[in-house]
């Protein structure tokens, strides 16, 4: 088989898994992904083929969705590679980024050794950010049934103590914790570029939407 007949095979593989997913992380955030890794991977000479085949079984099995399962995914890459006729190499190569991706997730900073690595994580990153970023989180909150934002109300106006005390789990909130901090954590000077306007995408998403839950547009 050769490197065409891979991609397309794998990206038919990424899509027949993920058709059905509404987390966001569904076959078109790969396919995202996939292109954005291959245009950051040829501005920094990164070797295309090992950037493509990451970015397209990244998501293969999410630990978060997968019951908790780090491991999964890394194996399933590699086993889908081997099985293809791959060598060991190339695939151990592909699982370990995939590997490194999603311990980031698990709240561990661990460094992407390698540029193939940096640009499918990059390009991971961006996809949480901008228009896309805000619908994605969203999405994400309503399959976790999070609410989207709880002001923040001394405690005996929250509607109960539940209520109150996980105010912190919010999409909103996500935004603080976790989306506004990425531009600063992309790895290629290509990401970043992109990152500024997604953050202020992100920005002016939040403040328009704190102005309106507070009908602040009325004056
Ligand atoms: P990826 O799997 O693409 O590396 P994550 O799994 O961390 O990234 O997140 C996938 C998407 O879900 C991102 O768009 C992210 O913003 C969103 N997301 C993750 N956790 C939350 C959360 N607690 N609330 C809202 N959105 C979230
Ligand atoms: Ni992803």
């Amino acid at each position: 088989m050769n490197k065409t007949e891979v991609i397309e095979r794998t990206a038919e593989y990424a899509r027949e898994t993920l058709h059905s997913d509404s987390s966001g992380h569904d076959w078109w955030h790969v396919a995202r992904v996939h292109r954005l890794a291959r245009e950051l991977g040829a501005g920094e000479g990164a070797d295309l083929y090992v950037v493509e085949l990451a970015a397209l079984l990244h998501d293969i099995s999410d630990y978060k969705l997968n019951g908790g399962d780090l491991d999964e995914g890394p194996r399933r890459a590699f086993a889908w590679l081997v099985g293809l006729g791959e060598p060991e190499d190339l695939a151990r190569a592909v699982a370990d980024i995939i590997a490194t991706m999603s311990f980031k997730g698990a709240g561990t900073v661990s460094a992407m050794p390698t540029i193939e690595g940096k640009v499918v994580q990059d390009a991971d990153r961006l996809d949480a950010l901008g228009a896309v970023g805000v619908a994605r989180a969203f999405a994400y909150g309503g399959f976790k049934g999070e609410p989207m934002h709880l002001p923040d109300l001394p405690p005996h106006l929250h509607a109960s103590v539940d209520d109150y005390l996980n105010r912190q789990g919010t999409t909103i909130n996500h935004f603080h914790e976790k989306l506004l901090l990425l531009k600063d954590r992309m790895n290629t000077p290509g990401a970043r570029r992109l990152a500024e306007r997604r953050h202020r995408v992100l920005e002016q998403f939040l403040a328009d939407f704190l102005t309106e839950w507070d009908a602040g547009d009325l004056t």
